[in-house]
C-alpha cells in the first residue's frame, strides 16, 4: 500500500468508526414486526440508485415487501429528473419492492407520504408534514423524498428513467400495472453545509432540526412499520389515508401554482382524490385535478 493510499484507508476508516448508526440488516429486522414489508432486507455499501436494484428484485414474486438500503448512492435520483445528493450514511436511503397491489399509483404515493411523515414525527417539536405530491417537510424546509416507480414487465421492458411517466401511460393504455418501486430518502446527519448553497435555504435534517444525533437504525425500523400498517390500512379503506393526508397537508385550503406539462395554473387547494391527484379550484374558474405524474409545484404566489 503506497502512503497516500495507507491515508485515505486510515481516513475511511477513522471515519467508519465515528459513524454509530452504520445500517445492518440484522439489527434493522431484530423485532421488526412487519406482516407485509421488510421480510427481506439488503444493505449495499454504495450503489447507483436503490431503486435500480430493487427492480432488478421485482422481477421475482417472492420479492414482495423486499427492501433495499444503501449508505451511498451515487446516482441516486429524485422527482421530474433531479438529482438525490447524499454524502456517505448520512440518509436513509431505501427502495421498497411492491409487487402484490390492490392501489392505484396516486393513492400508493399519498400512503407513502403519510407513512413517512408519521415515522419523522414530531423531531424538533414539530409535527412532519407533507408537500403534494412527495415531499416531506419539517419547520417549512424539505427533510425527505419518496420517488414512486413502476414497471411493467413482461408487457414491456423497465425504463427507470421514464418510471414516473410510465405509471400514467399505462394507466392511459388500460395497462394496470401491479409492480411498484417506493424510494425514500430521509435526511439524517447533514449539517447546512452538506447541501449546496442553492438548495440551503429549502433543506434540512433530522439532526438540524433536533439539535441532536439520530439513530438511522431505529428510523429504519420505524419506516418499515410505518409503510407496513399504512399500507393495510390503505387497502381496507382508504379514506383513512385521505384524512390524515389532510391532517398533514401543507397545502389543503392554501392557494398554490403548479406547472402541468409547463403551462401555469395558480388556485386554492380545496382537495386530494386518490385516483386523480390534487384538486384545485382556479383563479380562472372551474376545478381541476393535477395528478402527481405531469405536475410539479411552483413556489407559492405572493
Ligand atoms: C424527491 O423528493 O425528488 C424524491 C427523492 C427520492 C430519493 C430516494 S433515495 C432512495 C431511492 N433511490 C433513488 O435513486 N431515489 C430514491
Amino acid at each position: 500500500m503506497t502512503n497516500n493510499k495507507f491515508k485515505i484507508a486510515n481516513r475511511k476508516s477513522q471515519i467508519e468508526n465515528q459513524i454509530t448508526d452504520l445500517l445492518d440488516p440484522d439489527k434493522i429486522k431484530a423485532h421488526l414486526k412487519t406482516e407485509r414489508i421488510g421480510g427481506k432486507i439488503l444493505v449495499y455499501d454504495s450503489t447507483s440508485s436503490t431503486n435500480d436494484i430493487a427492480a432488478e428484485y421485482a422481477k421475482n414474486k417472492q420479492n414482495d415487501g423486499m427492501v433495499i438500503f444503501a449508505e451511498e448512492q451515487i446516482a441516486g435520483r429524485g422527482r421530474v429528473g433531479n438529482k438525490w445528493l447524499s454524502g456517505r450514511a448520512d440518509s436513509i436511503l431505501c427502495s421498497i419492492v411492491l409487487i402484490e397491489n390492490k392501489l392505484n399509483a396516486e393513492l400508493l404515493s399519498l400512503t407513502c407520504a403519510v407513512a413517512v411523515a408519521e415515522t419523522i414525527g414530531r423531531t424538533g417539536g414539530s409535527q412532519a408534514k407533507i408537500k403534494w405530491p412527495n415531499d416531506i417537510m419539517l419547520n417549512g424546509k424539505k427533510v425527505a423524498g419518496i420517488l414512486l416507480e413502476s414497471r411493467s414487465l413482461p408487457i414491456s421492458p423497465f425504463d427507470s428513467a421514464q418510471g414516473e411517466k410510465l405509471l400514467h401511460a399505462e394507466r392511459r393504455r388500460g395497462i394496470k400495472s401491479k409492480i411498484y418501486i417506493a424510494g425514500i430518502g430521509i435526511n439524517c446527519h447533514q449539517k447546512k453545509d452538506s447541501f449546496s448553497v442553492q438548495i440551503q435555504p429549502a433543506a434540512t435534517s433530522l439532526d438540524m432540526e433536533s439539535n441532536s444525533v439520530s439513530d438511522r437504525i431505529l428510523l429504519a425500523k420505524r419506516l418499515l412499520t410505518s409503510i407496513d400498517q399504512w399500507l393495510e390500512t390503505a387497502e381496507k379503506n382508504g379514506d383513512k389515508v385521505i384524512d390524515r393526508w389532510r391532517e398533514l397537508s401543507i397545502q389543503l385550503s392554501h392557494r398554490v401554482t403548479l406547472l402541468f406539462n409547463g403551462t401555469s395554473f395558480t388556485g386554492h387547494c380545496i382537495g386530494i382524490d386518490p385516483e386523480e391527484g390534487l384538486i384545485i379550484q382556479l383563479d380562472t374558474g372551474g376545478v381541476r385535478m393535477f395528478n402527481a405524474a405531469h405536475t410539479i409545484v411552483a413556489k407559492p404566489p405572493a
